[in-house]
C-alpha cells in the first residue's frame, strides 16, 4: 500500500474535503459577480483546484499554468520560467492563483510579479498548506488551507519523484523513501 511509506497522516480525505469547501465558500462569499479567474498551478494544484471550484458557487472561469523558478539545481533563479501559460487574458480580471503548498515563497513571490504587469484587477492566493518555518520570501496567503510542519509531504497532488499525487490523504514521507 502506498500510505506503508508515509511516518503520518497529517491530513485525511474527509478532513481535506471539509476545508476545501470552506475555502470554497469563503471564494464564492468574495467573489460574487465578479466572474474571477482561478488559475492551477500543474501539477501540485491539479486535484486541489478542480475540488476547491465545485465549492465556488458563483460564475467563474478556470485556467491552469505550469511554472518553475528553479534551474538544475534546487537554488532559486530569482525568476519564473513559464511553461504553460494561462489560456485567459488577466488584464482587468480578478485572479485567484491555486497552488498545493508554499515552501520557500519564491515560486509564488517570482509569478505574482510577473502576473502584476499584465494589470490584473486584483491578484490573490489560495494555497491549501503553508510551510512557514521554510519561507524565504514573504508571501501573503489571502487563503490558506492549514500551516503546515517542516517535513516532506506526499498526497493529494504532492509528489515525491511524481509519485503519490493519487494519495487521497495528506502524510509525511518516510525519510528512508528520499534519503
Ligand atoms: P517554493 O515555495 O518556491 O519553495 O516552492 C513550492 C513548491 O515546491 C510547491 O509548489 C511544490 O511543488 C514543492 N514542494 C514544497 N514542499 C513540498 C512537499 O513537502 N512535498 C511535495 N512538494 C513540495
Ligand atoms: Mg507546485
Amino acid at each position: 500500500m502506498m500510505t506503508d511509506d508515509l511516518t503520518s497522516v497529517l491530513f485525511t480525505e474527509e478532513q481535506i474535503a471539509k476545508r476545501v469547501a470552506e475555502l470554497g465558500a469563503e471564494i464564492t462569499r468574495d467573489y460574487e459577480g465578479k466572474n474571477p479567474v482561478v488559475i492551477g498551478i500543474l501539477k501540485g494544484a491539479a486535484t486541489f483546484t478542480t475540488d476547491i471550484i465545485r465549492h465556488i458557487n458563483t460564475p467563474m472561469q478556470l485556467d491552469f499554468m505550469i511554472v518553475s523558478s528553479y534551474g538544475a539545481g534546487t537554488k532559486s533563479s530569482g525568476t519564473v520560467r513559464i511553461r504553460k501559460d494561462a489560456d485567459a487574458d488577466i488584464r482587468g480580471r480578478h485572479v485567484i492563483i491555486c497552488e498545493d503548498i508554499i515552501d520557500s515563497g519564491i515560486t509564488m513571490s517570482n509569478l505574482f510579479e510577473m502576473l502584476k504587469t499584465r494589470k490584473p484587477a486584483s491578484l490573490k492566493l489560495c494555497a491549501l498548506l503553508s510551510k512557514l518555518a521554510r519561507r524565504e520570501v514573504e508571501v501573503k496567503i489571502d487563503y490558506c488551507g492549514w500551516e503546515v510542519p517542516d517535513e516532506f509531504l506526499v498526497g493529494y497532488g504532492l509528489d515525491y519523484a511524481e509519485q503519490y499525487r493519487n494519495l487521497p490523504c495528506i502524510g509525511i514521507l518516510k525519510p528512508e523513501i528520499y534519503s
